[in-house]
């Protein structure tokens, strides 16, 4: 039996038609409605590179069942940046610190990170540790992540006037 219900991504409406409620949040957003900003890496809960906002939670979206989000307002990377496809200061400080090298995770990292600096704008390494800590990367050795999030610090955080409209995006790759 397949089911419609609609979804409120990133401040708009998204009808979901002839779905599976088994469906996984990740899966929605997606292959049915074509935002691939989240990555499919684990889909266990592990990587943490599905990482979106629900309701200004931070969540894997592959353990949330997506009809199970309905009348709750999803963000995901793709919105976290300005106007233009222009960068949070959170993508920024990641692309100039080289936090990014093959990009996969960088979605759920960015995600992660946005969400520490709302919670707590000048958090000490020990926390952006632990705010990161079920993102895995096996690039970077996480310390060029760490610098990120400093210089996304000294940039004024998520309240940095490129990370305007990113209070609700490096997104990384987009496939
Ligand atoms: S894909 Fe969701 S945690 Fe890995
Ligand atoms: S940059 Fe490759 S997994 Fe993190």
């Amino acid at each position: 039996m397949t089911e419609h219900y609609t979804l409120r991504v990133n401040g708009r409406d998204h009808e979901v038609d002839g779905a599976w409620l088994g469906e996984s949040l990740l899966y929605v957003l997606r292959d049915r409605l074509g935002l691939p900003g989240s990555k499919s890496g684990c889909e266990q809960g592990e990587c943490g590179s599905c990482s979106v906002l629900v309701d200004g939670g931070l969540v894997c979206s592959c353990l949330v069942l997506a009809a199970s989000a309905v009348g709750q307002e999803i963000t995901t990377v793709e919105a976290l940046g300005g106007p233009h496809d222009a960068m949070s200061v959170v993508q920024e400080a990641f692309v100039s610190e080289g936090g990014v090298q093959c990009g996969f995770c960088t979605p759920g990292l960015v995600m992660a990170v946005h969400d520490l600096l709302v919670r707590n704008p000048e958090p000490t390494d020990l926390d952006v540790r632990e705010a990161i800590s079920g993102n895995l990367c096996r690039c970077t050795g996480y310390g060029r992540v760490l610098a990120a999030v400093r210089a996304a610090v000294g940039a004024g955080g998520v309240a940095g006037a490129a990370g305007a409209a990113g209070a609700a995006g490096a997104g990384g790759r987009s496939e």
